[in-house]
C-alpha cells in the first residue's frame, strides 16, 4: 500500500493538535504536515514526530513558504484553522475573521494542492464551504467530489444522545442516525425516524433530544466558559471523517457518510433540490464516498411529518448563510 501525505491547517489549535495525533495514526498516511500562524506548531510537530507509526510528522509556519512546503504534494487536507466562539456569540459571529482565513488557505490549497481533498471544520460551516468552493472556482480547480462540510461531530452526538435517551449509553456506536441540512443550531436536522436500528422517541422526549443535538455546540461553549468550543470529541469526528474518506479513496472500502457538500455538479444533487422543496447549492446530505470522493449524493428518504417542520425552520438561516458565503468568496475575485 502506498502512503500518502496529509496537511493540517490551523495544526497547533484546539482541534488541530488532537486531530494530527489522530491522523498520524491512520494506517494510509506516510506524511502528516502540520501547518499554523503560530510558531508553536514546531514543538506540536516535535512532539508527534516522535511517534513509533509510519507517518513522518513535520510542522510548517508561514516562514519559509511554509504553506507551500505544507500542501505541496498532499492528498488530503483538513481545515481547523480560525477563532471559536466564547458564550454568547453564534457561529455566524465568527465570519469575518475565519472567511478570509479560509480564503487564504483555499488559495494556498489551489496553487499546491490543486487535486487534494478537503475538509472543511472551520466555522460557520454553512458559510466558509461556499467561500472554499468559490475560491477554487476561481482559481479553476474546483471538484466537487472533493470538497467536504466536516458535519460528522453532529453524527457523533447524534449516536451518543440516542444511546443515552433510550438508556443504552455504552452502546452509542451500535446507533446510525442520519444528521442533514447545515452546521448551526435549527439547520441541524437529525433523522431519527431512519435510526438503525430504529428507536421510539416522541413527545418531550423527542423535542428534547432534538435540541440537544442542534445545539450540543452550545452546551460545550457553556462549560468551558470562555476557553473556546469542541476541540476533543471534534477531533474524534473529523478523524472519523479522515478514515472514512482514506478507506474509500484509497483502501477500496466505499461507505456513506453525511457531508456539507455542493450539490448542482454531484450526481443525484439535483434530486434534492425537490425534496427540501427550495434550491439551495449546499446541504448536508448522505454521500456515497468512492476512489474519487464522492461518487454520488443519496436521497434524503422518507421523512416523517415532525422531521418536514425541523427542515422547514432550517432552511431560511441556511439560505442566509450559503447566500454570505457565496457572496463573500466572489467578492474577492
Ligand atoms: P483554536 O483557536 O484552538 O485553534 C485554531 C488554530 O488556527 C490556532 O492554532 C491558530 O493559530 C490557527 N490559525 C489561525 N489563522 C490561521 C491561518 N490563516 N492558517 C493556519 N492556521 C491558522 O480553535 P479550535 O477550537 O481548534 O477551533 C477551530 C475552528 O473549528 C473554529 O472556527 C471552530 O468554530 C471550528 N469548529 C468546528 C466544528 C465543526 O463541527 N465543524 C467543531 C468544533 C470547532
Ligand atoms: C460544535 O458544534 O461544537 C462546533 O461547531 C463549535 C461551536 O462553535 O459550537
Amino acid at each position: 500500500m502506498s502512503l500518502i501525505k496529509a496537511a493540517i491547517c490551523g495544526a497547533g489549535g484546539g482541534i488541530g493538535q488532537p486531530l494530527s495525533l489522530l491522523t498520524a495514526q491512520n494506517p494510509h498516511i506516510g506524511e502528516v504536515a502540520l501547518f499554523d500562524v503560530a510558531p508553536s506548531v514546531y514543538g506540536v510537530a516535535a512532539d508527534l514526530s516522535h511517534l513509533d507509526g509510519t507517518a513522518v510528522v513535520n510542522g510548517y509556519t508561514k516562514d519559509n513558504d511554509g504553506l507551500k512546503q505544507a500542501l505541496t504534494g498532499a492528498k488530503i487536507v483538513i481545515i481547523p484553522a480560525g477563532v471559536p466562539r466564547k458564550p454568547g456569540m453564534t457561529r455566524d459571529d465568527l465570519f469575518k475573521i475565519n472567511a478570509s482565513i479560509c480564503r487564504d488557505l483555499a488559495t494556498g490549497i489551489a496553487d499546491y494542492a490543486p487535486d487534494a481533498i478537503i475538509g472543511v471544520v472551520s466555522n460557520p460551516v454553512n458559510s466558509t464551504v461556499p467561500v472554499f468552493v468559490e475560491t477554487l472556482k476561481s482559481k479553476g480547480v474546483f471538484d466537487p467530489k472533493k470538497v467536504f462540510g466536516v458535519t460528522t461531530l453532529d453524527i457523533v452526538r447524534a449516536s451518543k444522545f440516542v444511546a443515552e435517551v433510550v438508556g443504552k449509553p455504552n452502546q452509542a456506536p451500535q446507533y446510525k442516525i442520519p444528521v442533514v441540512g447545515g452546521h448551526s443550531g435549527k439547520t441541524i436536522i437529525p433523522l431519527i425516524s431512519q435510526s438503525k436500528p430504529a428507536v421510539d422517541i416522541q413527545g418531550e422526549t423527542l423535542d428534547k433530544l432534538i435540541n440537544r443535538i442542534q445545539f450540543g455546540g452550545d452546551e460545550v461553549v457553556k462549560a468551558k466558559d470562555g476557553a473556546g468550543s469542541a476541540t476533543l470529541s471534534m477531533a474524534y469526528a473529523g478523524a472519523k471523517f479522515l478514515n472514512a474518506v482514506l478507506d474509500a479513496v484509497y483502501g477500496g472500502k466505499p461507505s456513506v457518510i453525511q457531508s456539507y457538500v455542493y450539490l448542482p455538479e454531484l450526481q443525484g444533487g439535483d434530486s434534492i433540490k425537490n425534496e427540501i422543496g427550495k434550491e439551495l447549492a449546499y446541504f448536508s446530505v448522505s454521500v456515497q464516498l468512492g476512489k474519487q470522493g464522492i461518487e454520488k449524493v443519496l436521497p434524503l428518504g422518507q421523512l416523517n411529518d415532525y422531521e418536514k417542520r425541523l427542515l422547514q425552520d432550517a432552511l431560511p438561516e441556511l439560505d442566509q448563510s450559503i447566500v454570505k458565503g457565496v457572496g463573500f468568496g466572489k467578492s474577492q475575485l
